[in-house]
């Protein structure tokens, strides 16, 4: 008997459903060559239109649905006619901070037959992950406004950071570099400005790292980490954030590898308590909706993540590997200077994965 795990998909808003679809038929693909394990698909139609409907974005029992989920699978929110921090504070903040996905993971690589915008830098090297953290920080939704439209009117943004909260992600970080080849940590940081937050983030980071004798690691200012990213990028392996640093920094990241259409990313809850939430990082892309030139590599990658976390690390190597295939053989999609449509890329990405040796 194979074994079953269950997906909740949330395809979303805009290009959203166009990559969730794609990357089902990839997972599809997979799970048929593999024979081991088969996915129960359950499909929720939250985002911009169920939220003109109904007047909100989630229904009162989405946690409980999601939680009997072994996983999430999320393709984007955002419309051009709802502010944007209305649907991110709607469907997308409340699933990852209800379900306490409190470490997000991006990691970034330049696939072969992509081209990156840094001067000889090409695939292999660059091996990056960084870990966002993901649930307080400058995200943590403390702020107001008060006395609306007058001259003394007033908007706070407050960042929180929890002594719990900054010792996880250093846990979570420092691991995940010792278990990687390099077994490299830079801690991102801006203690020469903000005295109070990020000195107690650097203060957590140095007590934690005794726990990981073996990672070398070392604290990077996030202005420096920017040029440090761009003229010595190998000098990078593993890095820790806070969740609006590592979100400014991961798009960088992103378009050092060529394109912010391939990026993937993980919401975990590391301590496997709650569904994490696989999510690719490029947004719902309005701009070239129902074109079917979505670039479906970020889904795919981001499948890939879904299934090592679920356990199927063969079948996540699989789709990578037919991932890295399908680029080496130039067949991608416009915003990689292809000509490729979706469904012929996942096409292509279906055939390899049912091709490729074992
Ligand atoms: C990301 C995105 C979001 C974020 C946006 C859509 C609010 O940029 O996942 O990186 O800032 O968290
Ligand atoms: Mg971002």
């Amino acid at each position: 008997m194979p074994r079953t795990h269950s997906i909740a998909a949330i395809p979303g808003d805009g290009i959203g459903p166009e990559v969730i679809d794609a990357g089902l038929e990839v997972l599809d693909a997979v799970a048929a060559r593999d024979g081991r394990f088969s996915l129960k698909v359950v499909r929720y139609d939250w985002g911009s239109d169920y939220y003109r409907k109904h007047g909100q974005f989630l229904p009162a029992d989405a946690m409980a649905w999601l939680r009997t989920a072994d996983a999430i699978y999320f393709g984007a929110v955002g419309d051009p006619n709802i502010p944007d921090h209305v649907t991110l504070w709607g469907l997308r903040l409340p699933i990852c901070q209800g379900l306490d996905q409190y470490a997000n993971v991006r990691p970034t690589r330049i696939l072969p037959g992509i081209t990156s915008p840094l001067r000889d830098v090409g695939t292999g090297d660059l091996d990056w992950v960084i870990v966002r953290e993901n649930s307080e920080g400058e995200y943590a939704g403390q702020g107001g406004r008060s006395h609306r439209g007058f001259p003394e009117e007033v908007a706070t943004e407050v960042a929180i950071f929890t002594r719990r909260g900054v010792e996880r992600i250093m846990r979570f970080a420092f691991a995940l570099a010792d278990s990687r080849a390099a077994k490299h940590l830079t801690v991102v940081t801006k203690s020469n400005a903000q005295r109070y937050g990020m000195v107690f983030w650097d203060e957590i980071a140095s007590l934690v790292s005794r726990d990981f004798p073996h990672v070398l690691w070392e604290r990077e200012l996030v202005d420096a980490m920017t040029m440090r990213m761009v003229r010595r990028p190998k000098t990078i392996d593993t890095v820790v954030a806070t969740n609006l640093h590592a979100d400014i920094l991961s798009d960088l990241a992103a378009a050092l590898a060529g394109s912010l259409g391939i990026a993937p990313t993980g919401n975990i809850d590391p301590e496997r308590r709650s569904p994490s939430m696989f999510e690719p990082i490029h947004g719902s892309a309005f701009d070239i909706t129902g074109q079917g030139i979505a670039n479906p590599v970020g889904a795919f990658w981001t499948a890939s993540m879904m299934l090592e976390h679920l356990g199927e690390k063969e079948a996540a190597g699989v789709v990578m590997r037919a991932v890295e295939h399908v680029c080496a053989a130039g067949v991608m999609t416009p915003d990689l200077g292809g000509k490729a449509t979706t469904a012929e890329v996942t096409r292509a990405v279906c055939e390899a994965v049912r091709g490729l040796n074992r």
